[in-house]
């Protein structure tokens, strides 16, 4: 039976040219069973009509917070408990940052803040409006807060401009609902670990070596992670970031204290994706002293650090292990490589030509295992992090199968 059969759905339109795919979307919900109404911003009605909407659902339709004879029939915290879900689509970039703030002046944003439902959302708007830093940081922080997010799409839009920005097509929409959103629980039960952001080797005590990693990356996918279910530990270097709403944190120094702090992780982990950048050499010795500027020329002899990815895959093999590769030059041979080399299940490889990559907001991957390998474009790096646990959970569940028919 489809996951919308019998369900409370509560269908937010906001103002934009995509509400005219709100109608058609309503009609496939409806097909499949479920209870909707309908409830349209005043900028919505611009673009289409209630009366549409209302032919459609069989309902009447919300547009206003403080109707009196509105509020006789289905009042607005009746109509917050009554539903189960509630779907917004389209949601403009205002829509986004009004949820994000918590605004309570239109009947829709009052209905979402009443409510104790399921939000989901289906972005749609110009594509450099949600390429933009606000729409970027209001997203995250409702992903954050447990709201699904569906899409948008990459594509030509209304505007003339081609990029990510159109609101999924209606039937898309309604294959996520069926299949209950199943994407956000694909990781349920499961204890993931990862490594993150930069390490610091000691020269003396107030001095180290460190590199430029922001832990951007290692964190969007902690994120991503714990939203579709998983067990998050995260094991970092010292980074200015705050730690992802549902994940657990311990924070290491050096390339020594990751290691130790991941092995003593590592027993309990299902998988392990290791994003750190750590430091490949570390001084000989530490001065226990300030070392003082005597000498016109100083030499630091440095030694290899363990490589914790290959130490942990060595000592845990079924651990379903996932590194990180950041080169600048010969990506995919360098990625194949390392896969090798390490004897690791996953690789992601980026590339820092010319510092790319560091410290920004947008990356893009190309992720390759065993028998396999896929490009991920340059996308915000929240969204890249899911795609890619995407693909590393479909991957573990293969494994999974082909290991329980093996046995
Ligand atoms: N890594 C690790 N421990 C190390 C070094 C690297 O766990 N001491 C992990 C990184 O987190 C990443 C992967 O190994 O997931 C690749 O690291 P990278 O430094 O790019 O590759 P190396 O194998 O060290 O090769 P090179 O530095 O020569 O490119």
């Amino acid at each position: 039976m489809s996951f919308l059969s019998g369900k409370n759905i509560l269908l937010g339109i906001s103002g934009g040219i995509a509400a005219y795919k709100s109608a058609e979307l309503l009609r496939l919900l409806v097909k499949q069973g479920a209870n909707v109404r309908v409830c349209m911003t005043a900028s919505a009605q611009e673009f289409i009509t209630p009366l549409t909407m209302q032919a459609l659902s069989g309902n009447p339709v919300h547009t206003t917070l403080l109707d009196p004879q509105a509020e006789l029939g289905m009042g607005h915290i009746e109509l917050a408990r009554w539903a189960e879900v509630i779907l917004i689509a389209p949601a403009t970039a205002n829509t986004l940052a009004r949820l994000t703030w918590g605004m309570a002046d239109d009947l829709l944003s009052t209905v979402c803040l009443a409510s104790t439902a399921r939000l989901i959302i289906a972005p749609a708007m110009n594509q450099q409006m949600w390429k933009n830093v606000a729409t970027q940081h209001n997203v995250n922080t409702l992903k954050e807060r447990g709201v699904t997010v569906l899409g948008p799409a990459e594509g030509v839009q209304a505007c003339g401009d081609t990029g990510f920005g159109r609101m999924l097509e209606p039937a898309d929409i309604v294959r996520e609902l069926e299949n209950g959103c199943t994407s956000s629980a694909l990781l349920h039960g499961l204890k993931v670990l990862i490594t993150a952001g930069p390490t610091r080797e000691p020269i003396d005590p107030v001095r180290f070596l460190t590199n430029r990693s922001s832990g951007k990356m290692g964190y969007a996918v902690a994120r991503a992670a714990a939203q579709m279910g998983a067990e998050v530990m995260l094991v970092s270097g010292h980074v200015a970031l705050d730690c992802p709403v549902g994940v657990r944190r311990v924070i290491t120094e050096s390339a020594a204290d990751m290691l130790y702090a991941t092995c003593e992780h590592a027993k309990q982990a299902d998988l392990f994706i290791a994003t750190a950048a750590v430091a490949d050499y570390t001084p000989v010795d530490v001065a226990d002293r300030k070392i003082k500027k005597n000498a016109a020329t100083l030499h630091l002899e440095m030694k290899r650090t363990t490589d914790i990815l290959a130490t942990i895959k060595q000592e845990y093999p079924h651990l379903f292990t996932v590194g990180f590769a950041a080169e600048t030059h010969d990506l995919m041979t360098y990625a194949r490589s390392k896969l090798e080399r390490k004897n690791i299940d996953m690789i992601a490889a980026n590339s820092v030509a010319g510092g790319k990559a560091f410290d920004q907001p947008t990356n893009a991957l190309e992720v390759v295992w065993k028998n396999g390998h896929t490009s991920l474009p340059e996308m915000d790096k929240q969204q890249l992090a899911e795609a890619l646990m995407q693909l590393v959970a479909a991957q573990y569940n293969q494994r999974k199968l082909a290991q329980h028919d093996n046995d």
